[in-house]
């Protein structure tokens, strides 16, 4: 009788835990530092030892709003055909003091992030055939997808897609070496997988990931 009982007040806690709505992040407003623009650019390089500790919420909220957030209203820090951006960004993390394991994808609008799926970098990438084993290694995996079709049906939907991809890459890796932190841009895995694996909508399509982390070498 006990042992239903208890069976029964478990049962009641699981399903009240699983039916508990995952509620957005809100993420501290980006600072605008002085770090130089030409400084930068000299350092960036590709790292692909890069190691923990966890990227402190700051340091995320940093680097997603230097690759697609809003710096005035309803525009973004990376230019977008027709202004239709078709991007959406991601980001992976293993667990912090600040932040839970997990999928979270990016809100520009309101500057924060939602949990959709549990599972960091190693448990969501680790699995894929053919993954390039540097990069669930890393604390902090950026996964950069566009809908193309937010552009229309025309030839020029997936070529625009992907240039604004590079575009808001780059803003990334700039801000990635301002941090004192290390990133290598990688396209050569089984991205339909990623997408597959991250819990992306079917009309996304994963163009890269940025594996983010503290250099083990410099
Ligand atoms: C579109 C793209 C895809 C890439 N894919 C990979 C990859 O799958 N694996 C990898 O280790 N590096 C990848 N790289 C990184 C390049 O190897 C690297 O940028 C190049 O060697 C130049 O070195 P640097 O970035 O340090 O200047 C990729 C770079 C780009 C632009």
């Amino acid at each position: 009788m006990i042992r239903a009982v208890a069976v029964a007040m478990l049962a009641t806690v699981l399903s009240a835990q699983e039916a508990e709505p995952v509620k957005p992040v809100r993420l501290p407003a980006p600072t605008v530092g002085s770090f130089s623009l030409d400084k930068a650019l000299k350092e960036r390089v590709s790292t692909r030892e890069l190691g923990g500790p966890a990227l402190d919420v700051k340091v995320i909220s940093q680097l997603l709003w230097s690759a697609q957030g809003e710096n005035r209203p309803n525009k973004r820090t990376v230019p977008s055909a027709r202004a239709k951006y078709p991007l959406e960004l991601y980001v992976v993390v293993v667990k912090s003091d600040t932040l839970a394991e997990g999928v979270y994808k990016y809100s520009p609008k309101d500057h924060s992030i939602m949990k959709v799926k549990d599972g960091g970098p190693d448990t969501i990438l680790g699995p894929i055939k053919g993954m390039q084993p540097w990069i669930p290694k890393a604390p902090a995996v950026f996964i950069f997808s566009g809908v193309a079709s937010r552009l229309g049906d025309g030839p020029a939907a997936s070529d625009y897609t992907f240039w604004e991809s590079g575009a808001a890459v780059q803003s990334l890796l700039l801000q990635v070496t301002a941090n004192g932190l290390g990133a290598t841009v990688a396209s050569g895995v089984d991205l339909e997988a990623v997408r597959a694996a991250a819990g992306m909508g079917e009309d996304e399509k994963v163009s890269v990931l940025v594996p983010v982390g503290k250099p083990s070498k410099k």
